[in-house]
């Protein structure tokens, strides 16, 4: 018997096109899948996020592939064997920062490696409702910080005459636990679009700087009451710091408003679980803050300490980011001062399906996307249109029922439709509607700002239709 073919992981990783031919891996097997990808039950698009690397990362994700007749399917493709010596090389320095950072799922777009900054591809995006936590878009802007489940502490500051809380994690599990589901967006999400019209200063983040997961914990309103806390009647806030620093030892930190924070209702969680997992090391473990309907950054991950202000956080990321301006002032007239600090975020859609550039089948399009509005407002309506909003469809809106004002989760949709015939392509654009009848502006132009913020003009995706 001859002895199989040798290759190393570099040239598996050159092989990731129709041009070089399509090799992925399992365990230490190498196979040639070109011929497979059009057959893919699954669709080409999704098997190509593993080409040129391994499968195990995304099979985790889809365990419709640990079934015997798959495992032969792709047998049929094997060409030989990872040679056994070649490891995934470590070539970072140890005096890199971000050494410590964890290893992340290879489906994953990277907009930025240090700090980590990334979001899952529109074709994963709404694959599931609940996005599976290895997918889940990453917003960090320090290195992650290594912190230990046993000497984890979270210091809450008392009242005047009060008494302040130094608890462990076993001491916030002994808080009733609340369980919801909760999506989190980045101000910055679908800036590239703001990009395209105007240049900005931020991440590019495309449709993806969003996701949705089912978040555990102690409710803030039990731990801050537990410390001597009370609603009152001057303004106050809740100050949060993470346990992440920059090199001068500056924590990221924000703030949001004692109302909200004390609500009951508004459900705001001090999260230590995850989709039913410890949360993971990118996401804030062990704790993080989860404030439903409010923009991603106020949820602060690795929490450290918890006080109440009679003034917002002076973090740099409460006072001098994350505003939105008018489409006229630039950097030399920015006063960061004259904005409020984004809390809420304004109703938001996006097609994740299909995209951009691709062909269409002629006779029926189908279309998916997610849509999700801040503060608990309901997703009532999305409108799709095929012809650049002469015309439209209302979509089927999917996922689960939405309590009414506490809608904190997305709704994903989607929506069957004829091509119109004789049509050779289509300018697809989807907008929604919230339990407040709020829309989206039709285009990026009046909604421009400097940082590229609250960026949720109608969605447009062109497409060719096949002849
Ligand atoms: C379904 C094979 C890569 C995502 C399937 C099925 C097979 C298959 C045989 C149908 C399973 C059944 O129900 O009997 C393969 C092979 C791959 C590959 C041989 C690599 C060479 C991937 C990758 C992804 C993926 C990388 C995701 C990123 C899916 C999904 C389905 C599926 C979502 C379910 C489709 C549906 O039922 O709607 N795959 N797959 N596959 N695959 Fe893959
Ligand atoms: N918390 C800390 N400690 N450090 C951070 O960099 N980023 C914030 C927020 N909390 C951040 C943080 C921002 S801007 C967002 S959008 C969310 O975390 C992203 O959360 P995720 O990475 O779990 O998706």
């Amino acid at each position: 018997q001859e002895s199989p073919h040798v290759y190393t992981r570099e040239e598996v990783r050159s092989h990731s096109s129709p041009e070089t031919r399509i090799w992925v891996t399992l365990g230490c097997e190498v196979f040639d899948v070109t011929e497979f990808v059009d057959l893919h039950p699954g669709g080409p698009s999704k098997l190509m996020l593993a080409a040129g690397g391994p499968l195990e990362p995304f099979w985790a994700l889809y365990a419709v592939h640990n079934q015997p007749h798959v495992r032969e399917m792709l047998a049929q493709y094997k060409i030989g064997e990872l040679s056994p010596e070649d490891k995934v090389p470590s070539t970072l320095k140890t005096s890199d920062p971000y050494i410590d950072d964890p290893i992340r799922h290879p489906a994953l777009k990277v907009n930025s490696q240090r700090p980590f900054n990334a979001e899952p591809p529109p074709e994963l995006l709404t694959e599931n409702y609940i996005t599976p936590n290895p997918i889940f878009f990453t917003r960090n802007h320090l290195p992650v910080p290594n912190l230990d489940r046993e000497t984890y502490r979270l210091h809450v500051v008392g009242p005047p005459g009060g008494q302040s809380l130094c608890l462990s994690l076993d001491d916030l599990y002994k808080f009733p636990r609340h369980e919801i589901t909760v999506t989190l967006q980045c101000a910055g999400n679908r800036r590239s679009e703001m990009t395209q019209f105007k240049e900005v200063r931020g991440l590019e983040w495309n449709i993806g700087a969003i996701s949705t997961a089912r978040w555990a914990g102690a409710r803030l309103c039990d731990v801050l009451a537990k410390a001597g806390h009370q609603l009152c009647e001057t303004e106050a806030h809740v100050c949060f710091e993470g346990l992440d620093s920059d090199p001068t030892g500056t924590a990221y930190g924000a703030s949001i408003p004692l109302a909200r924070a004390m609500d009951p209702e508004a459900e705001v969680l001090l999260a230590y679980e995850m989709n039913g997992q410890p949360l993971p090391r990118d996401h804030g473990f062990p704790v993080r803050v989860v404030v439903p309907g409010v923009v991603g950054a106020r949820h602060v991950k690795w929490l450290g300490k918890v006080s109440v202000e009679p003034e917002e956080s002076y973090s740099h990321w409460q006072r001098r980011d994350y505003k939105g301006f008018s489409p006229s002032v630039d950097w030399d007239t920015v006063d960061f001062d004259s904005a409020p600090s984004i809390q809420e975020l304004p109703v938001q859609s996006a097609i994740t399906e299909p995209k951009d550039g691709e062909t269409v089948q002629s006779g029926e399009v189908t279309i998916k996307g997610y849509a999700w509005s801040g503060g608990g407002r309901a997703v009532v309506r999305v409108d799709v249109s095929l012809d650049g909003g002469l015309t439209w469809h209302v979509a089927e809106l999917d996922g689960e029922e939405q309590r009414p004002r506490k809608a904190w989760a997305w709704r994903l949709w989607q929506l069957q439709a004829p091509v119109p015939a004789g049509r050779k392509e289509l300018n697809i654009v989807c907008k929604a509607v919230d339990d407040s009848y709020n829309v989206q502006p039709d285009t990026v132009a009046p909604i421009w700002n400097l940082r590229g913020v609250l960026s949720n003009a109608w969605h447009r995706v062109h497409v060719h239709v096949a002849p």
